[in-house]
C-alpha cells in the first residue's frame, strides 16, 4: 500500500516579508518570499504598510507558490500559518487568509510559533541534528539560546535583556547613513575592513543573556565624535568601522555560545534567524566549533532570514502529531 501523502501549505508574514512555501511528506516543494521596498524610505519597518502590502502580495504569492510546486489546492491536507510573535497587523493578515482558505477547503489549520520555527529550519535538509542540541536564534526582533529537546520542546536557557542583535546591526547602520536593513550592508562592507579598527566596549551583562543596548550607544557616540573631528570619517572607513561593529556584536554573541556549550556540555550547536545569514558569524562558527569540538549547524541563506519553508516543515511535524489549530486561534504580538 501507498504511504499517504501530505501536502501542506505555509504561509509566514510576521513582520515585513510575505513568504508561501510548499511541503510534501517534509520535502520543500516551493518556497517564495515576496518582500517589501517601501521601508527603505522610512529606515524601518512601518507596521501599518508592511500590513498593507502583505494584502497586495498574499494571495498572488499564494497562487504562484502552488503553480510552483506543481500541487493543486484541492490537494492540500493543511494550511500552516505564522501565529506570533511579530506585527499584530502583519500577522493577521496570514492569519485571516489561512483561515478562510482552510475554510473554504474543508481542511485543517496548523499554528506555527515563528521563533521555533527558525529553529526547525534546520530539519529542512540534511544532516539535521540529533537532540539535544543548541541554538542561537539572532533575528531583528530576538536574541536568545535555546536548548532543544525535541521538535516540539524548546527551552530558552539565555535571551537579550534590551535589544536584539539584528536591531543593533540595523542601528550602526542607520548612524552610518546606510539604508533599511542596514544588517546586509555592514556584513558586506565588513568583508573589506579591519576587525580591531576600532574597539567598542563589550557588554557585561551576567549568565547567558545578552545586551546590546550599550553597544548600540557606543556606536553612536564614537561616530558623533569621530565625525566632529572630520566630517569625512565615515567615507573615509566605512570597511574598518563596520569590520569593528560586526566584530563586537559577534564577540559578545561568541562569548555567550561557548558558554551555554561549556555548561551544558550539548556539542551540537545551530544558528538561526535573519542574522545567522551573516557571514562573520558563519565564520566565527565553524572556526570555534573546528576547536571545540562541535558539530555545527548553519542554514542555507534562504533558511536564515524570514521564509515559509521553516514554518512549513514545523507544520509537518504538528501534522503528525494531529495537532491542529481552531478557527478561533487568534494571533500574538509576544
Ligand atoms: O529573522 P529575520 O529575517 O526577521 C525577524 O524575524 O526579525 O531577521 C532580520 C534581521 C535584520 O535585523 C537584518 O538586518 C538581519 O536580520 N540580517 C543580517 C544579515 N542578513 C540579515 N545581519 C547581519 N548580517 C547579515 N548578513
Ligand atoms: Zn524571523
Amino acid at each position: 500500500m501507498n504511504e499517504a501523502i501530505i501536502n501542506i501549505l505555509a504561509i509566514e508574514s510576521s513582520c515585513d516579508d510575505t513568504a508561501a512555501a510548499v511541503i510534501q511528506n517534509g520535502k520543500v516543494m516551493c518556497n517564495l518570499v515576496a518582500g517589501q521596498k517601501i521601508h527603505e524610505l522610512w529606515g524601518g519597518v512601518v507596521p501599518e504598510l508592511a500590513s498593507r502590502a502583505h494584502q497586495q502580495n498574499i494571495l498572488p504569492l499564494v497562487d504562484a507558490a502552488l503553480k510552483n510546486s506543481g500541487i493543486k489546492k484541492e490537494e492540500l491536507n493543511a494550511i500552516a500559518f505564522t501565529s506570533g510573535p511579530g506585527l499584530i497587523g502583519s500577522l493577521l493578515v496570514g492569519v485571516s487568509f489561512a483561515k478562510s482558505f482552510a475554510l473554504g477547503l474543508n481542511i485543517p489549520l496548523i499554528e506555527v510559533d515563528h521563533m521555533h520555527a527558525h529553529i526547525l529550519a534546520h530539519f529542512i535538509d540534511e544532516p539535521k541534528p540529533e537532540f539535544p542540541f543548541l541554538c542561537l536564534t539572532v533575528s531583528g526582533g530576538h536574541t536568545m539560546i535555546t536548548m532543544v529537546k525535541s521538535h516540539f520542546e524548546f527551552e530558552v536557557i539565555g535571551k537579550t535583556t534590551d535589544d536584539a542583535a539584528g536591531e543593533a546591526f540595523d542601528k550602526a547602520a542607520k548612524i552610518l547613513g546606510l539604508p533599511y536593513p542596514g544588517g546586509p550592508l555592514i556584513d558586506q562592507y565588513a568583508k573589506l575592513g579591519n576587525p580591531r579598527a576600532y574597539a567598542f566596549p563589550q557588554p557585561n551583562i551576567p549568565d547567558l543573556n545578552f545586551s546590546f543596548s550599550g553597544l548600540k550607544t557606543a556606536y553612536l557616540y564614537f561616530v558623533r565624535d569621530e565625525v566632529k573631528r572630520d566630517a569625512n570619517f565615515i567615507n573615509k572607513n566605512l570597511n574598518d568601522i563596520c569590520a569593528s561593529v560586526q566584530h563586537s556584536i559577534i564577540s559578545h554573541l561568541m562569548k555567550k555560545l561557548i558558554k551555554a556549550a561549556n555548561e551544558t556540555g550539548i556539542k551540537q550547536i545551530a544558528i538561526a534567524g535573519g542574522v545567522s545569514a551573516n557571514s562573520g558569524l558563519r565564520n566565527a562558527i565553524e572556526t570555534e566549533g573546528k576547536k571545540l569540538g562541535w558539530k555545527t549547524f548553519i542554514p542555507k541563506m534562504e533558511y536564515c532570514t524570514d521564509n515559509a519553508a521553516m514554518i512549513a516543515i514545523s507544520a509537518h511535524y504538528k501534522f503528525l502529531k494531529n495537532e491542529f489549530a481552531s478557527q478561533n486561534c487568534q494571533p500574538h504580538a509576544r
